[in-house]
């Protein structure tokens, strides 16, 4: 049976609220991706722009995650810079993502810029399917995103 698997790094709480919205509807595993040295809120602005900028890989937590277990993945990433957050690079580095089916979330506050063309560089080998940005910055609403979330999953 196809196994599923909710990745994601978050920073602020929202991607992981949507990553928990499409574990809860789909069954899927979720893993956390987290770092050794996590970004604070009082410099991630400059850091970040840094790591991107340079393609720096931050040291990711060491886990148990069993990634080959796994036939379908669905990787989220908040919006930073107008692309993906480095963490993600650090994870997709050492997982390769050949022969698996792939969908990429993201949340931001307007301005999705490259991200999933962007990601899809990194998915050399991998089956993607359809990409969608969740908008979580003045007056959204977790409604709308659950009801974005479900339609994106049925289609
Ligand atoms: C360093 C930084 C850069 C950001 N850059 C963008 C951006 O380029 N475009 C955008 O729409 N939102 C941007 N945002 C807003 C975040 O994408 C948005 O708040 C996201 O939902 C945060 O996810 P999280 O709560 O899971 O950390 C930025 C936020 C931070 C902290």
């Amino acid at each position: 049976m196809s196994k599923s698997l909710v990745i994601y790094y978050s920073l602020q709480g929202h991607t992981k609220r949507v990553a928990e919205m499409i574990s809860s509807k789909t069954s899927a595993d979720v893993f956390r991706i987290e770092l050794e040295e996590d970004y604070n809120l009082g410099t991630v602005l400059d850091v970040s722009k840094q790591h991107i900028k340079n393609q720096y890989k931050p040291i990711l937590k060491s886990s148990n995650l069993n990634f080959d277990d796994y036939d379908h993945i669905i990787i989220g990433t908040p919006v930073w810079w107008y692309t993906y957050v480095a963490p993600i690079r650090s994870f997709l580095q050492n997982h390769s993502l050949k022969g698996k089916t792939v969908r990429f979330f993201s949340t931001h506050a307007g301005a999705n810029g490259s991200t999933f063309t962007d990601l899809e560089e990194l998915t050399i080998g991998a089956k993607i399917r359809e990409p969608r940005g969740f908008y979580t910055y003045e007056n959204f609403s977790w409604d709308t995103i659950e009801n974005e979330v479900n339609n994106w999953l049925d289609e």
